[in-house]
């Protein structure tokens, strides 16, 4: 058997931020991920799972190359990432964030959005990109009219099949994916999953999907990483650790998963973790 192919990793990653507090400019050291390590396989999906504030969106940021990080490297198909250009990482990792309205202009159409990737890496002529995508539109399972729409005109989810979409356009291997459903209703979540989880079986892509909801990482993830003020505290295939958590915290983000009744939503921070929460001020 062959080695699993690996596309992306951290190495012994950290991210400290000084924050300035009070008149007398004394500075606090706030220290968001904290020596992480993982790797993501090709055609895998990785899950990235913990409370809010535990480092996952900041962990998220150094992936996808858009901050650096303090100490540590993150490496893209073995290259440093940092010796990359942004548009050479642009052309196998993309980033679907949480939130499709702020990531979306309102002034552009939805075919303006999905095609300036296209343009900015000026990938074929006028003709073929808009072939490219009206395909990639009927990927995500938007109809063709959503081409002429402006983001205002369709709804959440249409929206996040739009920010895929657009993820998509420059065929990209790699997707991190930061809380891609935390903004959406309920019924509309489970839509963006399956379409996730249909597009990594079509196109073969790899996948790294966070959230503080366990469910969400359940139905996909491969493997799983569970995060706690900033480190990995456990790690393995996602049926082990959902079966059987070794970590207390793991235990107890599980346990508090249960209580939540279908449509009820997602208990906050201070209800999964009572106690341990990350002070954030
Ligand atoms: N740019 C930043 N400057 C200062 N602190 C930050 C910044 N980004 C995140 N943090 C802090 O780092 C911690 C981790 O945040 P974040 O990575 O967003 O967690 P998560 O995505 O798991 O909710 C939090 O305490 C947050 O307040
Ligand atoms: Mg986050």
């Amino acid at each position: 058997m062959s080695e699993p192919r690996i596309v992306l990793s951290a190495e012994h990653v950290s991210k400290t931020y000084r924050l300035k507090s009070g008149i007398l400019s004394n500075t606090r050291v706030l220290q968001a991920v904290s020596d992480v390590s993982l790797f993501l396989a090709e055609n895998e999906v990785l899950g990235l799972i913990g409370e809010s504030g535990c480092g996952k969106s900041t962990l998220s940021r150094m992936l996808l190359g858009l901050e650096p990080p303090t100490s540590g490297e993150v490496f893209l198909r073995g290259k440093p990432i940092s010796s990359l250009s942004r548009k050479d990482v642009a052309r196998i990792l993309q980033p679907v964030f949480q939130d499709p309205y702020s990531s979306l202009n309102p002034r552009e159409t939805i075919e303006e959005a999905v095609m300036r990737p296209l343009i900015v890496h000026r990938i074929g002529n006028r003709a073929s990109m808009r072939h490219k995508v009206a395909q990639v539109i009927e990927s995500v399972g938007l109809p063709r009219r959503a081409l002429a729409s402006y983001p205002n005109q369709l709804s959440g989810g249409q929206r996040q099949r739009v920010a895929i979409a657009r993820a998509l356009v420059l065929d990209p291997r790699i997707l991190i994916c930061d809380e891609p459903t935390s903004a959406l209703d309920v019924s509309v979540q489970a839509q963006i999953l399956n379409l996730l989880n249909e597009l990594r079986r079509s196109i073969g892509i790899s996948l790294i999907l966070i959230s503080h909801n366990l469910q969400v990482v359940q139905f996909l993830a491969d493997r799983v990483a569970v995060m706690y003020y900033g480190k990995i505290v456990e790690e393995g295939l996602s049926s082990q650790i959902l079966r059987n958590p070794a970590h207390a915290y793991t235990r107890r983000l599980l346990a508090s998963a249960l209580d939540v009744a279908p449509g009820a939503g997602i208990p906050d921070i201070e209800t999964i973790a009572g106690a341990a929460a990350l002070p954030t001020s």
